[in-house]
């Protein structure tokens, strides 16, 4: 990202964050706000919605969410940091971008079209069984987050790039029927970061129930990192680390020398259980002081409710100009 930009990423509150999600999203984002002129990171509760229809559990986890990137370091003073559904001026923009996009780009939308095939290939007569509207139309919604605040870098997974180019799309089509009103955003796919495997060894992801989640009490995540799957190799013999899921999580928490000396003991032969020790002992100790932090913030909501007023707040101050000259250009407030 160049120095100076807008940064903008929305975090969907759809389970307990995790190792796989600090290391590829988290870090990478509070990388970058040093770099931003604005940086703008938002829970975005709306979108849950079309996936989470508990409300218990769409509480639970809004709370979690906040309380993981403030534990793990997001300063809201450098950070506008707020809720979705706290910003009414998004949903606005996103009914108006609506009646601009084509229902045929939504159609070509990846998670709609994942939902029809995995129908066609259950035998499901119907292709939009379990489709509901706020998942047809999530690329809108997403597009309207990026485009109400000017937003020039939207740092994202590569399973958002779709998105990213929809947005670009509505943006463009916005521009050209009323004139240019709405800023292009770019996106920044975060430099390869390798996808941190799970105790399977797939990648690890909620979907797969194979997590170590960020905050467990440190018995549990002691036990987890135990549960890893290893080959049965006797502890002579020399391994290979990069081979090695658990190398691969240790390398993103220890520092240089540290990395340099496991992989050292991967060659010369190490039993699984030392990894596995030395990977607990580690982990333990970078997350020891946000795991307590993350326990304080749940245990007074009223803190994050706060935080995250006055970050709606500076949203929606940085939003008013950009909906009003959009009602403009589209005739409802004169022209
Ligand atoms: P999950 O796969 O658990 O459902 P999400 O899709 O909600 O996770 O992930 C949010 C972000 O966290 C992703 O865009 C991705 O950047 C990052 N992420 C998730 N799992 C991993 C992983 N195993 N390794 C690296 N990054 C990950
Ligand atoms: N769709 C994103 C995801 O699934 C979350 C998201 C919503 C988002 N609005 C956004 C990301 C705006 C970047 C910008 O992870």
């Amino acid at each position: 990202m160049k120095k100076g930009q807008v940064c903008l990423t929305g975090i969907k509150p759809t389970g307990t964050p995790h190792i796989g999600n600090y290391v590829g999203a988290i870090k990478p984002a509070l990388d970058l706000v040093d770099r931003a002129s604005t940086a703008l990171y938002f829970i975005a509760d709306y979108h849950a919605l079309t996936a989470i229809q508990d409300p218990a559990q769409l509480d639970q986890l809004i709370y979690e969410v906040a309380a993981t990137w403030l534990a793990l370091g997001l300063d809201p003073s450098r950070v506008v940091f707020y809720r979705q559904s706290d910003v009414p001026e998004v949903f606005e923009l996103a009914w108006i971008l609506s009646c601009l996009t084509a229902k045929g780009l939504m159609n070509r939308a990846h998670a709609y079209k994942a939902a029809v095939m995995k129908n066609r290939e259950e035998g499901v007569p119907d292709d939009d069984a379990g489709v509901n509207m706020g998942l047809y139309s999530y690329p809108i919604l997403m597009a309207a987050d990026i485009l109400l605040f000017n937003a020039d870098t939207v740092p994202v997974g590569s399973d958002q790039v779709q998105h990213l180019e929809i947005a670009r799309d509505i943006a463009q089509h916005f521009n050209h029927t009323f004139g240019d009103t709405l800023t292009l955003p770019a996106y920044q796919i975060k430099e390869d970061v390798a996808a941190i495997p799970g105790l399977d060894g797939r990648k690890m992801s909620k979907g797969y129930g194979n997590t170590i989640p960020l905050f467990g009490p440190p018995d549990q995540l002691r036990k987890l990192i135990f549960r890893y799957v290893t080959d049965s190799s006797s502890p002579a013999d020399p391994k290979d680390p990069d081979k090695s899921a658990l190398f691969l999580i240790y390398r993103e928490f220890a520092s240089a020398e540290q990395t340099e000396a496991m992989r050292a003991r991967y060659a010369a032969g190490i039993g699984w259980g030392e990894v596995k020790d030395a990977l607990f002992q580690t982990l333990d100790a970078f997350l020891s002081t946000p795991r307590k932090r993350y326990q304080e913030l749940l245990a007074n909501r009223g803190e994050i409710d706060a935080l995250l007023a006055q970050g709606s707040a500076k949203a929606r101050a940085l939003a008013a100009p950009t909906i009003e000259r959009v009602r403009r250009a589209v005739g409802v407030r004169g022209v």
